[in-house]
């Protein structure tokens, strides 16, 4: 369907909008691309090209036409056709809310016990800003806020700036279709926005400021005057509902109604269901509930719909809320609560973090008691002091931090503003050396290196941990001791040690000093990999260690390799590249490395290079969870990795397979959100066997 060359400009600029249209929302709304960026900016650029040869073929709905308009002075109101109403809250967060509300939809049905469950459409409630767009023949013509329910603002120019939107409707060419939904940020768009405020500032942007949560930092993309800057906030849609409607029968149910929207093109959760009576609401308060911090994005609850229309109607509202639906709420993900004292972490590369310490408190379904403030930047920016009332915020499976003080409650006897530096009078509070911090850093270090004893723990962890030399019998504890009595200073001397300086410690028997002294031992034959990784270089994760190990085979073409052959190794970006340049840059980083040499660790070198076995899943990432029946969780990761797969610990619209077994929780919900195809372990053994080809259904596959 690709446009003949000599055909009429027309048809081109016709067959191109609709190629593009097509690839838009395979990526933006399927999350299922099927050409790669570069062919889509080809394809991009053809149009964008011929329209500025033919000027009379613009239409508004080009995806050329998505950024236009100026900066304005405020917003046009606009009266809304139909009101835009709220709904009834549950905040009863237990089982109980559901209960109440499919008692009070029965009580004024007139339904007595013997009638059959009400039937219901359950979905999330998204955590946005209400938005109305207002489709004409087909075409998006005009996107307005909620406002007071009657009058909200015309956006349309912000709104045509989300690509998950469709400018045009496929398949429907109604006089006037109104969708409603919610307009939200992701978290990962939101961490990755927040970082980059946080950047802008560190480097002396003075009129930027970092977003309190995700549905701030919406609210304020939607309502920006300048169109510029709100494309550059990542928006997301999700359509929930209907507004005026003209000339198109509305199908008889809610949830038909959204498979509708859905087919139209529009971004629909997958996170819905269709069930009957208070049982299944309850069910699915439960199930959202426990998947709801894989979900990529807040939600304060669920919402429940009666499905019927018909019965909506019978239904009808009292003041502005529908009779027939209710939002039943989650513990909130933002608490209040008492900052008691700051204090100063110490991370593995010497970073300083300050940390708030609370009066402990019920946040996103964990008592929290400590938070992050971040750095000195932040944690001056919002003015936080000891003894203030502040706002916390744990979402998702991120650290919980301080988003926020309540002026309104600082005692008489708050702290004074955070200096971080006199608090710690320049001196690392755990080895005394001078902190630094580099201009444009936003970041106070530690200038100890591993002289600084935090940071000697934090890398002798690493070192010993499971994934990277894998020391039996040495935990936290131990580490913290050997290294306060001053036994190891260095990575090397962990393999001096004796039977005789081991049992001098304090509850350290010759049993235990005698295991950790085979687990030293076991360690030294490793792989380069993992030696790799465990050496503790900065942004040199898992995955990268092993994609050089692949790449060089060897650790001395490493350690000798220019920024410009590292860069060759794929998913090396020059950050990375310069972190390793500068750790192996350092005489005593070398140094380091000869003595491990010299102790005894060895592997296979050349590893990666000699391996000629077919590698099918190459590009594939694969996520795992919950138990598989024979398989240990390494084991399946082994083999993926030999047959050129990734695999990686989260679920994002990168998956490509997950891989479950019994008890799998979270992640295989959100598998199911992002449409991401689920195996068991048969299907995983198959898929290898077929050489990675998924378009003949292995069995055991799922979705
Ligand atoms: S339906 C007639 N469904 O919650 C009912 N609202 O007070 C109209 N919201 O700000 C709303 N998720 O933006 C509905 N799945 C959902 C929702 C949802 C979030 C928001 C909505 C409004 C508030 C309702």
């Amino acid at each position: 369907m690709s446009p003949v060359p000599d055909s009429p400009p027309a048809d081109r600029a016709a067959a191109l909008r609709e190629q593009l249209r097509e690839h838009a929302h395979r990526y933006y709304v399927l999350d299922a691309p099927t050409i790669p960026d570069a062919e889509y900016d080809r394809l991009f650029q053809a149009l964008q090209q011929l329209e500025a040869e033919h000027p009379e073929l613009l239409t508004p709905d080009s995806p050329t036409q998505r950024i236009i308009g100026k900066v304005l002075d405020g917003f046009a109101p606009v009266r809304h056709a139909l009101p835009m109403l709220s709904i009834r809250t549950e905040t009863d967060t237990e089982p109980t809310g559901a209960l109440a509300f499919d008692a009070r939809v029965r009580r004024e049905l007139g339904l007595g016990e013997g009638d059959p469950p009400v039937e219901y459409g359950a979905e999330l409630k998204f955590d946005g800003l209400a938005i109305n767009l207002r489709y004409e023949n087909g075409l998006l013509c005009q996107a307005a806020t909620r406002g007071d329910g009657e009058k909200g603002e015309d956006v349309t120019q912000n709104i045509r700036t989300i690509q998950q939107i469709p400018l045009r409707l496929a398949g429907c060419d109604a006089p006037v279709l109104e969708v409603r939904g919610e307009v939200y940020m992701r978290r990962d768009d939101f961490n990755a926005l927040n970082e980059r405020q946080r950047e802008l500032i560190a480097h002396g942007a003075r009129n930027e400021k970092t977003f309190v949560n995700p549905r701030n930092a919406a609210a304020g993309a939607v309502r920006q005057l300048d169109p510029a800057i709100a494309r550059k906030r990542p928006l997301s849609f999700f359509a929930y509902g209907l507004g005026d409607v003209q000339g198109w029968d509305i199908p008889p149910t809610h949830s038909a109604i959204l498979d509708a929207l859905q087919r139209f093109g529009l971004p629909v959760s997958a996170e819905r269901a269709v069930v009957q009576g208070a049982d299944g609401l309850v069910a699915f308060h439960k199930r959202v509930g426990a998947a709801r911090d894989a979900l990529p994005f807040d939600i304060d609850g669920v919402v429940y719909k009666v499905n019927d229309r018909a019965l909506q109607q019978k239904l009808g509202f009292v003041s502005r809320e529908p009779r027939w639906a209710v939002a039943h709420k989650y513990p909130a993900q933002e608490q209040m609560t008492v900052l008691r004292d700051i204090d100063i972490q110490v991370g593995r590369t010497g970073k300083l973090t300050p940390v708030a310490k609370l009066v402990p408190v019920f946040v996103g379904g964990t008592t929290v008691s400590n938070a992050t403030l971040h750095n000195e930047d932040e944690t001056r920016r919002k003015d936080v002091r000891i003894g203030d009332t502040v706002i916390v915020r744990r979402a998702g499976d991120v650290i919980p931090e301080v988003v926020g003080v309540v002026l309104d409650r600082r005692p008489a006897d708050a702290g004074e503003p955070f200096d971080l530096y006199k608090r710690l009078d320049g001196k690392c509070p755990v080895c005394r050396s001078d902190i630094v911090r580099d201009d444009g850093e936003a970041n106070w270090r530690c200038s100890g290196g591993l002289f600084c004893a935090a940071q000697r723990k934090h890398a002798m962890l690493h070192f010993a941990s499971r994934r990277a030399m894998d020391v039996e019998g040495l935990g936290d504890k131990l580490v913290e001791q050997l290294i306060d009595a001053g036994l190891i200073r260095t990575l090397p001397e962990l393999y001096k040690l004796g039977i005789a300086k081991l049992t001098a410690l304090e509850r350290m028997g010759e049993k235990s000093a005698q295991n950790l002294l085979a687990g030293l031992e076991r360690s030294k034959q490793t792989t380069l990999a993992r030696f790799l990784f465990a050496l503790g270089i900065r942004n040199v994760g898992e995955t990268t260690a092993k994609d050089l190990a692949r790449h060089f085979g060897s650790l001395d073409r490493i350690m000798d390799a220019t920024l410009v052959q590292l860069l060759e190794v794929p998913d090396v970006g020059p950050i990375v590249a310069e972190s390793i340049r500068t750790f192996f840059d350092q005489p005593h980083n070398r140094e380091v490395v000869e003595q491990l040499r010299a102790a005894g660790i060895t592997w296979d070198e050349g590893e990666g290079t000699a391996d000629t076995s077919p590698k099918p899943f190459v590009g594939k990432t694969f996520v795992l969870t919950g138990t598989l029946p024979t398989l240990t969780r390494d084991a399946a990761q082994a083999l993926i990795e030999a047959a050129g797969g990734k695999v990686s610990g989260s679920v994002s619209k990168k998956t490509d397979f997950v891989v479950a077994g019994e008890d799998a929780g979270s992640k295989l919900e959100k598998a199911r959100a992002l449409e991401r195809t689920v195996l068991d372990e048969a299907g995983l053994l198959a898929l290898l066997e077929a050489g990675g080809r998924p378009h003949q259904p292995p069995q055991g596959a799922q979705a």
